[in-house]
């Protein structure tokens, strides 16, 4: 395996969830590291588990920002995705092969082609 991956932490046995459904790893980059997520999972559990504590700055403080509601509503997990900014990641899948870019302030649109 590439050795550019970053090693994953997850919970592999929750013990009221049960273990971990066996699902594809895809390869997916943030901020040009290459990280494995499972097809289907929020970009941010991704995230989290390849051991990103934050996905954003702040415009005006460059306070981190990351995992706040979880569930869409507050914006605090906002990345670039594919080039386009402000992507909630918290209720954004994984598809193999995504860019992601942890994002300053308001992001910007990024024009970059594809692998
Ligand atoms: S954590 Fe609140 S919108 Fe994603």
């Amino acid at each position: 395996m590439n050795s550019n991956i970053v090693k994953e932490r997850r919970i592999k046995d929750h013990p009221i969830l049960g273990p971990l459904p066996n699902v594809p790893g895809v390869i997916i980059t943030v901020d040009s590291k290459k990280i494995i997520g499972r097809r289907g999972e929020p970009i941010l559990a991704a995230l989290i588990a390849s051991g990103f504590d934050s996905t954003r700055t702040t415009e005006k403080l460059t306070a981190p920002r990351g995992l706040f509601c979880g569930i869409g509503v507050c914006t605090d997990c906002l990345v670039t995705v594919d080039g386009m900014p402000n992507v909630r990641s918290c209720v954004t899948p994984v598809e193999e092969g995504l860019a992601i870019q942890t994002q300053s302030g308001r992001g910007k649109w990024v024009h970059e082609a594809k692998e």
